[in-house]
């Protein structure tokens, strides 16, 4: 439904038109409108000055996308939409920051080896701690590191003195890490950010760099340059820094939605942390969903229920029941990949001949697996899109498919749910380091925020060996399908 077709509530009313001024954090349940919420307040911000600018950020290139084609539908009107490290990197080009090319993925992890192995030859003290895998300790060491300077980066820990003493929580009990450890990590944080700096060919900035490089050249940004107001999507997937980042750059307001229950991502977070004043109204709180049918949610709050940690969250919200009643979710239990195509298009023909003009999403764990689906269905002249990186046209009626990550902050008419299996879903085991009950609320949340993504119908499907998830859903609320 277009938001301009849409009645918005009392308090989505108020969100939208909340003084510009300062900060607003609106936290919601799935499908509680605060995409629409920014949407129309970027609108009202616009409509009440036109001279100020209107600056929309997220996390994922698939959201931003959508936010976009979202505003040009519902609104007819054209809206800068980024994610943080596109809309970072162009801010810096103001500063005199010396490089501009990110650092991350594969490079980043390759340069933070090299800073290791200097570490490791040259170093009178050296203390990796042990890794718990005897076989790839190489390997694990590598992500355990490559995890650890992200923490700290993102956390805006600036000195060596800060990092040994401070609390590190998130971490699991697999590796003991020592405080001669904590010195050797730290000395391969030196020497990876000389490496950025100084090393031709490694130069750049690393990827959770880029917030804290804004905050200390802020004020090299022409004031003109930067937003008026800013708008953040799905912030729960920022750290504290970005957050900070934003937060400084904003000139008159910043409008935060959220959903930790979303939170799919490794980060350690609070808003007063990240400097945001959620006193009194400026902390607003969604409990109704309007998205989803009754079935879908009872389904889906039932799951998320089981994530004893989450529940404990301070920011946890049960969501209400909607009204709307529509079908029981289906499960369906495949002893093989064969049988999941097969029920998958068997699903497909059946929603696209009932329903030919709404939106089928299809979610799953890989990129590869997502492709063999494409290519079932293509052999069978059915029109499919890969949602990735690209402008692929999200809104329009058709089939989509997509990962369980990508997929956060859209919705479909109908969803297919797929990769329930043991190693998949939930993913075979935590990084190195990773505390297993964090790990196992993030995968929790990924399934969630899937099944949350439909509107009328959700759909799972399982594999043989059958995630333990499955277990977990209440037979009471779904149909298991032959
Ligand atoms: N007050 C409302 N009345 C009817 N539909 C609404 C209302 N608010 C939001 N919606 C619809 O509910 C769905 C979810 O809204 P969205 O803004 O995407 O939620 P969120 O971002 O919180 O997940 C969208 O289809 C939207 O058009
Ligand atoms: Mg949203």
């Amino acid at each position: 439904m277009a938001v301009s077709t849409i009645k918005l509530t009392d308090t989505q009313q108020k969100c939208v038109t909340f003084q510009p001024k300062g900060d607003l954090l609106i936290q919601g349940i799935p499908g509680s409108g605060k995409s629409s919420i920014l949407l129309a307040r970027a609108k009202f911000l616009k409509e009440k000055n036109s001279k100020d600018t209107v600056t929309v950020l997220t996390y994922s290139n698939a959201l931003t996308n959508y936010v976009r084609q979202l505003s040009l539908k519902m609104h007819s009107t054209p809206l800068t939409a980024k994610t943080f490290h596109q809309w970072g990197q162009e801010m810096l080009r103001y500063t005199d920051y010396p490089h501009t090319r990110l650092i991350v993925g594969d490079l980043r992890k390759d340069t933070i080896k090299y800073a290791k192995n200097i570490v490791n030859k040259y170093s009178s003290n050296v203390n990796f701690p042990q890794m718990k895998e005897s076989k790839r300790q190489d390997i694990a060491l590598l992500t355990f590191l490559c995890d650890e300077i992200e923490w700290i980066k993102g956390s805006g820990i600036a000195t060596r003195e800060e990092y040994l003493s401070i609390k590190r929580s998130g971490r699991g009990t697999d590796i003991r890490v020592l405080k001669e450890h904590r010195n050797t990590i730290y000395d391969v944080l030196e020497k990876y950010n000389e490496l950025l700096n100084r090393d031709r060919r490694r130069q750049g900035i690393d990827g959770d760099d880029l917030a804290r490089i804004l905050i200390e050249k802020s004020h090299q940004i022409p004031e003109n340059i930067k937003p008026d107001h800013i708008l953040v999507d799905e912030a729960q997937d920022l750290n504290t820094m970005q957050i900070k980042a934003i937060s400084k750059m904003a000139k008159k307001s910043l409008t935060i939605g959220a959903d930790k229950g979303q939170q799919i991502y490794r980060r350690t977070f609070s808003w007063k942390q990240a400097g945001v004043d959620i006193k009194g109204s400026r902390n607003i709180f969604l409990k109704q969903t309007f998205r989803s049918t009754k079935q879908i949610i009872r389904l889906a709050n039932h799951f998320q229920e089981q994530d004893k940690l989450y529940i404990k969250d301070e920011d946890y919200q049960k969501a209400q029941e909607p009204e709307i009643n529509g079908k029981v979710p289906e499960l369906k239990k495949c002893e093989n990949r064969e049988a999941e195509r097969a029920h998958i298009l068997n699903q497909v023909r059946r929603l696209r001949a009932s329903f030919p003009n709404d939106t089928i999403g299809i979610i799953g764990f890989s990129h590869d697996n997502l492709d063999e689906i494409k290519k079932v269905l293509d052999d069978k002249g059915i029109p499919v899109y890969r949602v990735k990186d690209n402008e692929v046209d999200i809104i329009s009626p058709g089939v989509k498919l997509i990962t369980f990550q990508s997929s956060k902050g859209l919705e479909f008419d109908h969803v297919i749910v797929t990769d329930l299996q043991k190693g998949k879903m939930p993913y075979k085991a935590p990084s190195p380091g990773e505390d297993e009950n964090e790990f196992l609320s993030r995968e929790r949340k990924k399934f969630y925020v899937a099944m949350t993504r439909a509107k009328k119908t959700l759909t799972i499907v399982s594999i043989k060996e059958y995630s333990s998830f499955i277990n977990e859903l209440n037979s009471g609320y779904f149909h298991l399908i032959d």
